[in-house]
């Protein structure tokens, strides 16, 4: 292994830098020439790449988004866009590749590898939505910034006795719904992996309010949507005022928090000694504190399955 590449894709996720820089500085270390990508597999198929020094990640750690930038490319779904990368690696002479980024990107990685060039994936996305790691990088950083913004809401909804509906990322994983729901002592949670009854909603959300509850608050998952609709109809139902707020983009910015600072060095770190002991095809991760690796289709192919314990937590903790 002399010539390591890296990319960023799929959506950002703060601490991608901290990867990077993990990445980077620990090939160069093992006497590695490592070339940067930019914007994912776009820049792979255009040849969009750069040699990096030490220097090129430096002063990175703390700053949230990619300095490789991001991007979703759909020629490198098919496979004359990937014969157009594998050639543009073969070009530089690349031995290897890392790839940060989500479910899809991992896809892509995975496909790589099918075509017999060694690639290794880190897990970067806010959603913590890849079932065969406990945390990927960048879901604690927009965890706490969602938690941030529920304190926030939670002042003027206290004011105004309000309802406030709170919608976040995650099209088909609730996990930044269900831990900021904990820990934003939320009283109801709406996430895609559970059916919710509206009635049942407005039923808790009266009992509350004649046991003196001045006001609640409902975390929802961008999957499920609508918040907007759902403030207008609980307020219909149960002559409780409500707002909703979509926080958007907000969770995916910032400086990561110092968890997935650690857990992005571990774990770019992780995946050049893998490329340097001529692994390939698989993915690095966090569970029950360590640092693992696990075959790409493996850890694909399993089944992300919801925290009940957590999801009744919130529950019973919001009576
Ligand atoms: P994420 O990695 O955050 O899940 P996406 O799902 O948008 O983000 O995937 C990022 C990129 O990965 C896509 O734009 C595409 O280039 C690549 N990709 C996604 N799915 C596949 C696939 N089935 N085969 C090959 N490449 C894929
Ligand atoms: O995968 C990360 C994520 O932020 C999802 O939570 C969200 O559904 C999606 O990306 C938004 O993507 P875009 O940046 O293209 O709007």
């Amino acid at each position: 292994m002399k010539k390591i590449a890296l990319l960023t894709s799929g959506g950002d996720a703060p601490g991608m830098n901290a990867a990077v820089r993990a990445v980077a500085r620990s090939a160069i270390y093992n006497g590695c020439k490592v070339y940067g990508v930019n914007r994912g597999y776009r820049g792979l198929i255009d040849g969009d790449l750069f040699e990096m020094e030490l220097s090129s990640v430096g002063d990175i750690i703390h700053r949230g988004g990619t300095i490789l930038k991001s991007a979703r490319c759909l020629e490198f779904i098919e496979e004359e866009g990937r014969k157009k990368a594998l050639n543009v690696l073969r070009v530089f002479g690349i031995d290897g590749l890392v790839v940060i980024g989500g479910d899809g990107s991992f896809k892509g990685a995975q496909k790589l590898s099918e075509m017999g060039f060694p690639a290794i994936g880190v897990p970067g996305t806010i959603d913590n939505d890849l079932a065969y790691t406990d945390y990927t990088i960048g879901f604690d950083t927009a965890l706490n910034t969602v938690i941030d913004a529920i304190s926030k809401i939670r002042d003027t909804s206290y004011s105004h006795e309000r309802l406030s509906i709170i919608e976040v990322m995650g099209r088909h994983c609730g996990d930044i719904a269900l831990y900021a729901g904990l820990a934003g002592g939320a009283e109801i949670i709406i996430i895609p992996e559970s059916d919710y009854n509206e009635d049942d909603i407005c039923k808790k959300l009266i009992q509350s309010k004649n046991r003196g509850k001045a006001h609640s608050i409902i975390m929802l998952a961008e999957g499920v949507g609508g918040s907007r609709d759902l403030a207008q109809r609980i307020k219909d139902k149960t002559g409780i005022e409500s707002r909703a707020t979509i926080l958007g983009h907000i969770q995916r910015g910032g400086s990561p928090s110092a968890f997935d600072r650690i857990i992005a060095s571990q774990m770019g770190a992780k995946a050049v000694e893998l490329l340097i002991n001529g692994k390939s095809s698989r993915v690095v991760g966090i569970k029950n504190n360590s640092i693992i690796d696990m075959d790409i289709h493996e850890a694909l192919a399993m089944e992300r399955k919801l925290d009940k314990d957590i999801y009744k937590l919130v529950d019973i903790l919001s009576i």
